[in-house]
């Protein structure tokens, strides 16, 4: 049986009416569900390609239980986020390069992917649908949220003969309620990727693996944890759900995307930024112990967006480093944030509007 979504019989007005604003306590907002009205939904068989989807009433899906992502994971997420201005326009931040790592996911897990031009529009679509769900500027953002799935029934393991593209939003504030910065704890038992492994792409498989070691760790009061190379557990590679650099002097360095990191989205526009602002950035292995004697540790994802690292414990040694106005995480994450809400002009053409 394949997944059966109902389609909206009248689109896009919901029963509260067409006002600006979903009833929301926006203030409130942490990293955390809020549906909305609208998903996007579309189907497409194995050997053929993704054309247009609907718009439907957010809720629920019927799907096989014998579908492959319930049973082998065969599915990729991605993550991007919706801005309102203070002039009232809405804009996501480089939809583009989201649809270029779901093809490259796709081609890793055998799954047919939306068109880029697809991707884009039907990111458009949903977030148009849930216009009202846009947070007020500052106040967060529309976290978008598509699926790449396979859905169609197929006992052995192959591709599926059927995948949904579906895409769901929320308003979403702070990923980490921390005010200083982040408490990573390094994790020397559990890996998070192995070469030739999924690491690379936005797999659903990568994740329900970190969260025994995410608990483990929020149980002992940090905020998060920092897994390290699985060949020889000597250099690091990414947090839980985000990308990782360190800075000392004019040198900024982060792992390099060769198979085991997330190629972030965030990660791609920081280097930018700091490089504009003068920094050398290098792309290349950076061992633990460069990372415990760095001035300043940060990390990037389109959930955390830039967050500051207060302290990284290894073992039992514990090393502090630089947050705050002096921090370049601050600089940055004001620059990039400046961008997405429209306070400084996109001149890098990052923004979409809808
Ligand atoms: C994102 O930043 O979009 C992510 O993928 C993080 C998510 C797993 C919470």
């Amino acid at each position: 049986m394949a997944p059966s979504v109902q389609p909206s019989s009248s689109p896009l007005r919901t029963s509260e009416g067409d006002e600006k604003y979903a009833n929301v306590k926006w203030e409130e907002l942490g990293f955390a569900l809020t549906p909305t009205d609208h998903m996007y939904v579309a189907k497409c068989r194995q050997g053929e390609s993704f054309s247009q989807g609907k718009i439907v009433p957010y809720g629920d899906i019927s799907i096989s239980p014998c579908s492959p992502i319930l049973n082998y994971g065969q599915g990729l997420f991605e993550g991007l986020k919706a801005y309102r201005t203070e002039d009232d326009r809405i804009r996501i931040f480089r939809p583009d390069q989201n649809a270029l790592r779901m093809q490259t996911g796709a081609d890793r897990l055998c799954m047919t992917p939306p068109s880029v031009e697809l991707f884009v529009e039907a990111v458009k679509q949903t977030v148009a649908a849930n216009k009202k769900w846009v947070p007020p500027p500052g106040k967060g953002a529309l976290y978008v949220r598509p699926l790449l799935i396979g859905s169609g029934a197929i006992l052995g393991v192959a591709p599926a003969p059927e995948y949904t593209f579906l895409i769901y939003a929320s308003p979403v504030g702070d990923y980490h309620k921390v005010s200083t910065g982040l408490n990573l704890k390094v994790d020397h038992k559990y890996h998070r990727a192995h070469s030739g492994g999924t690491g690379g792409v936005k797999s659903c498989t990568n994740y329900a693996p970190v969260v025994k070691s995410m608990v483990e760790a929020k149980s002992s009061g940090f905020s998060d944890v920092l897994f390290l190379d699985a060949a020889t557990g000597r250099n690091i590679e990414e947090v839980s759900t985000c990308n990782i650099f360190i800075v000392k002097g004019n040198i900024v360095s982060t792992p390099p995307t060769s198979g085991t990191i997330l190629p972030g989205v965030t990660r791609k526009s920081m280097i930018e930024l700091a490089r504009d602002i003068g920094y050398q950035v290098q792309e290349r292995d950076v061992s633990v112990e460069e990372l415990l004697e760095a001035e300043e540790v940060f990390c990037t994802g389109t959930a955390v967006v830039v967050k500051a690292v207060e302290t990284v414990t290894f073992h039992d040694k514990k090393v502090k480093y630089r947050t705050g106005e002096a921090a370049l995480s601050t600089k940055v994450h004001s620059m990039l944030t400046s961008i997405q809400i429209g306070l400084v002009e996109d001149t890098k053409g990052w923004m979409v509007e809808i």
